[in-house]
């Protein structure tokens, strides 16, 4: 299974960022603990950030051309706004999760509001990095 990880707007900044809210690791060190923790099982990952909402849009278009079976996608902010990236989700066929660090629920109302989440078969989020955990275990066991 090959598996696209993107990564929406100030993911670049984790470890700096809020570490009270998203944990002190850097999003290098997410995608470590992610290798290291299924080392062994056989699938390919690729791990892409942007703060542009085109570059995340063109990235979940052309992932079916670059043979990607899934998405893991955490459109961070974008999450809250984004009715073009909620589309673009939508049109790509294998399977999706949205995952987010913190959970969005206990913290300010504007983050209740969820557009991209619907395009996705699920969400897993509030468990920091194991967010990203739980949805490679889902894909890799279960699909
Ligand atoms: C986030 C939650 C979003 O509300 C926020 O804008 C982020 C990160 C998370 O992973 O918890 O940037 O997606």
């Amino acid at each position: 299974m090959k598996i696209l990880v993107l990564g929406g707007p100030n993911l670049n900044l984790l470890g700096d960022r809020e570490p009270e809210v998203y944990g002190k690791d850097t999003l290098k060190d997410i995608e470590d603990y992610i290798r290291k923790a299924l080392a062994g099982l056989s699938f390919q990952s690729e791990w892409r950030q942007s703060n542009s909402e085109a570059d995340l849009i063109d990235w979940v278009q052309a992932a079916h051309s670059e043979n990607f079976d899934a998405i893991i996608i955490n459109p961070a902010g974008l999450t809250h706004t984004s009715v073009s990236l909620l589309d673009a989700i939508k049109s790509f066929k294998g399977e999706k999760i949205e995952v987010h660090l913190s959970n969005t629920y206990s913290r300010e109302e504007f983050r209740k509001t969820k557009i991209t989440s619907a395009g996705s078969r699920g969400v897993i989020e509030g468990f920091g990095k194991d967010s990203y955990l739980l949805a490679f275990k889902f894909l890799l066991e279960k699909v």
